[in-house]
Parts: C-alpha cells; structure tokens; sequence
C-alpha cells in the first residue's frame, strides 16, 4: 500500500479580523515557499476572511477550507453557508461535524452527514469530526462512541478521496489535555472499524487526523503514533510558526 500523505489542517475557529488573518495567511504562505512540509496543509479561516486569504494563498501550496456548510446548497438559512459558496470563495476543503457544532449547535450524525454529502455534491472534501465526552471515556465507553460516529456520519458518497475523518476527543480540545499514543492508537483504529463497516471495506486510503491540544511540542509523538496520517489544529494554528513546525514534524 503507498504511504498515505499527511493531512494538515488549521481550524482558526471564530478567530481572525481582515489585517491579522491576512499577516497570519501570509506568513505561513511565506513558510510553505521557503520549503516543502511533505504532507497537505489546509487552512479553514472564519468565513469573512475566505475571500481574502484565497488571494493570499493563490499560487502557494496551502488549500482553504470552510469550518462547516449546509446541507442545503441555498435558500432561507439565516447565518448559514452552503458548500457552492465555500466552492465560490476558493475552498477545496470543509470540516464538517466538528464537536462544538455537535455541542453548540444541537448537530447529530444524521445532519453531520447530511452536510458532508452537500460538501460532496458541491466538490468539496469533507473533514468529519468525532470524538468522546470526558464522561463516555470514564464510563468506558469511548470506542463504542466513536465507531457510532463514524459510522452514522459518512454519507454514501463518502471515498477515501473526497473524506477525511478527525478524532477530537472532546476533554482533549483546548483543555492543553491529551490522550496517551496506546488510546490515540485504539481511537484510529477504531474509526477504520466503522470506515469498514460502514463500506464494507475499501478504506485503505483514508486519512485520520488526530486534533486536541495538538502544539509544535507534542506534534511529532502524534505524528508518530501508528494510524495517525496528520493533524487537526485549532489553538496552535493561530500562530503561523507554531503551525509550520507541526507541518513539518512528522519528519
Ligand atoms: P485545540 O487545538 O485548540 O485543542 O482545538 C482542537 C480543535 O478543535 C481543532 O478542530
């Protein structure tokens, strides 16, 4: 099997006015043409700035990416974005399902996966997030979640391709907490279980992403834990050279 190429994502989160974002889009882009990380780097900006950061990523080898998309392509939604207008504003890329839109916005699988598959229709990639609660990894009960997840948030027209699925432990994410390698190992693993049962195989390819309180300083113990094909960055991506250095810590 060819190696799977490493998957960097920023996720600024509600993070970003016009002249800082541009001075951070800049400074990676500047980073990435000093050098090749020798993995993929996506950068999912608040949705003001997708327009802008599209210019300064022209040219660069930095995709943009959209924080979540509707499941409908347009009409009344009031606040939403639809996956045609990500595709307008020059994003290749969409995480969808991510745990404060499960927590904060009252999303289930069912819409999760409903909006990957407008991210699909539309030509985008989707980034689907899953994770555990601090309280279903007490009670033993993390893997079993995930597998539900994963399984229940993946459309049909799902492929290693046009899919991406992060782990985001939710006691893991912004809390500077993060699991040891034998759970991250266990996590991934189980991701491909419900990637497989979900298709019944075919997911060779696939990429999985670890993100929570991932920093240039733990990046490569991630990096290295078996079935870990990249990361999911919110905190430390808000500092481009924190974020390159784990673009490049897999080395
Ligand atoms: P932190 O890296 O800030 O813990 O956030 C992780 C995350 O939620 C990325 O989507």
């Amino acid at each position: 099997m060819t190696p799977r190429r490493p998957l960097f994502v920023a996720n600024w989160k509600m993070n970003g006015l016009h002249a800082d974002g541009i001075a951070r889009a800049s400074a990676l882009a500047g980073h990435t043409a000093g050098g090749d990380c020798g993995g993929d780097i996506v950068v999912c900006p608040p949705a003001t700035l997708l327009f802008a950061l599209r210019a300064v990523f022209a040219g660069s080898a930095i995709a943009l990416g959209g924080q979540d998309c509707h499941a409908a392509a347009e009409g009344a939604h009031t606040g939403d974005v639809s996956g045609p207008m990500l595709v307008d504003a020059g994003c290749t890329h969409v995480i969808v399902g991510h745990s404060e839109r499960r927590a904060g916005h009252g999303e289930g699988n069912e819409e999760v996966a409903a909006k990957a598959a407008a991210a699909h229709a539309a030509g985008l990639a989707a980034i689907v997030c899953v994770g555990e609660s601090a309280a279903e990894r007490n009670a033993g009960r993390a893997l079993a979640v995930i597998g539900r997840q994963v399984e229940g948030s993946l459309p049909a027209s799902a492929t290693p391709d046009n899919t991406a699925i992060a782990y985001e432990p939710v006691w893991a994410i912004g809390t500077g907490r993060t699991p040891g390698p034998a759970d991250i190992e266990a996590a991934h693993a189980q991701v491909r279980v419900g990637w497989e049962r979900r298709f019944s195989g075919g997911g060779e390819a696939l990429r999985v992403l670890y993100g929570g309180s991932v920093t240039a300083r733990n990046a490569g113990g991630m990096l290295a834990v078996p079935g870990v094909d990249g990361v999911l960055v919110g905190g430390a991506s808000l500092s481009a050279d924190a974020f390159w250095q784990i673009c490049q810590a897999h080395r």
